[in-house]
């Protein structure tokens, strides 16, 4: 059969070669905190949370996965620091490879999104800066209740390699533990958020200052990760243009683009590639927290990813707001070679049939997006299948 311009393009559903791995699919789990790891170590709710989201050839990224003791900002969120962590963390990932995806650990740490309720010794959490973040956000506490962020302390700037090397343990430990990588969680106003960030670094060591000087942070984490386990196992993740938990910049494109320039010349550097770029749009930043925000213009959001996409040399992963249609039209355009699902992902295990058959989608409830049960909200979405027999 002649094969018509149609039958050529490419959607969310055409395969995509990824360094050595080999995806069947384009649509990605985003990676997503759902604090049910109590105390920090993975059980069977999570294996078989990712083991209903896994399909042959499909890509996961894990949760956000704490690299040290001063890393936590949620309650019960996994760590990889700890043996105990590492062996609970290998049933997990066999889970999931037995049904033939693959699957990403994201090394986490929260820096001042945090309390002292999570840190050893009641101490204060760490960042970039003193300065804590504004009352426009709150941190949930382990009763499930909410408070203010306190102060953070700001690293010495001897400690930081310290912190880098976190991450590199952590990365070490993923791979011991059968992850096929790790990415490393640059975003959203977390610890290496809290360095890139001119509305946040008020430093005047060699971490702060420049957009040379804030992005260092980065780059050392991404040179040890990569030193130790090799660039094609290695994922960044960055939001230049999204304002959680104060995360601004002023001039968020110019930020993208001197990261994405960074990592253009340690690939070169290095000789390999990493396995992706993963940017989260605008469009995340009005629906992150409410769904009553404004959503960027479809401008704004096509100029980050269009300029991001021109500019890295690889592959490149969009995250935030994106619905079927949306995705097939940023990958037939060519705008991104993958994109993530986050909270469609939650509430439909079977999210690419879904997308596949065009089949209604079941809508998540927010309220349980970080409670503790195992089953509520967690694993008990219903599968297609299920969904019409009730009907
Ligand atoms: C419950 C929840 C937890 C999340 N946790 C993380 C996380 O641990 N790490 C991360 O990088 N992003 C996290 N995100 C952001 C998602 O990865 C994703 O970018 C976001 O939900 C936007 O995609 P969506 O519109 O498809 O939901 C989280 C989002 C939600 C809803």
């Amino acid at each position: 059969m002649a094969e018509t311009a149609s039958s050529r393009e490419i959607s969310l559903f055409s395969p995509y070669n990824m360094g050595k791995l080999d995806l069947s699919h384009r649509v990605v789990l985003a990676p997503m905190t759902r604090c049910r790891a109590i105390n920090g170590v993975p059980h069977e709710a999570l294996a078989e949370y990712y083991t209903q989201r896994s399909t042959a050839g499909g890509f996961l990224i894990s949760e956000g996965t704490l690299v040290s003791n001063t890393a936590a900002g949620f309650p019960h969120v996994p760590g990889i620091y700890t043996e105990e962590q590492v062996e609970a963390w290998k049933k997990v990932v066999d889970a999931v490879h037995a049904k033939g995806s693959i699957i990403f650990c994201q090394l986490w740490h929260v820096g001042r999104a945090s309390h002292q309720v999570y840190q050893p010794g009641g101490g204060s959490p760490i960042s970039s800066t003193n300065k804590p973040i504004s009352q426009r956000w709150r941190v949930l506490l382990p009763d499930g209740s909410y408070g203010p962020y306190p102060k953070p302390r700001a690293l010495e700037t001897y400690e930081i390699p310290g912190v880098v090397e976190d991450y590199r343990r952590a990365a070490i430990n993923a791979i011991r533990a059968g992850f096929d990588g790790i990415e490393i969680h640059g975003a959203h106003g977390y610890l290496i958020d809290q360095f890139l960030k001119d509305g946040i670094n008020d430093r005047t060591d060699e971490y702060g200052g420049s957009i040379d000087n804030r992005c260092k942070f980065l780059t050392q984490v991404v040179q040890a990760v990569v030193s130790a386990i090799g660039a094609d196992r290695v994922g960044v993740r960055i939001s230049p243009a999204i304002d959680h938990l104060d995360a601004v910049d002023s001039d968020p494109v110019g930020l993208g683009l001197a990261v994405v320039e960074k990592l253009n010349r340690l690939q070169l550097n290095t000789g390999s590639r990493l396995t992706y770029l993963h940017v989260t749009q605008p469009r995340y930043t009005a629906y992150g927290q409410t769904e009553s925000g404004r959503p960027g213009s479809e401008e704004e959001e096509a100029h980050l990813m269009r300029t991001v996409r021109k500019a890295y040399q690889g592959t490149l992963i969009c995250s935030g707001g994106f619905t079927r249609e949306l995705g097939m039209q940023a990958v037939a355009d060519g705008d991104a070679d993958l994109v993530s699902y986050g909270r469609l992902f939650i509430s439909n295990p079977d999210l690419v049939l879904r997308f596949k058959l065009n089949a209604p989608l079941t809508k998540y409830n927010r309220k349980t997006f970080y409670t503790q049960d195992p089953v509520i909200g967690y694993t008990d979405y219903p599968f297609l299948q299920e969904s019409r027999s009730r009907l």
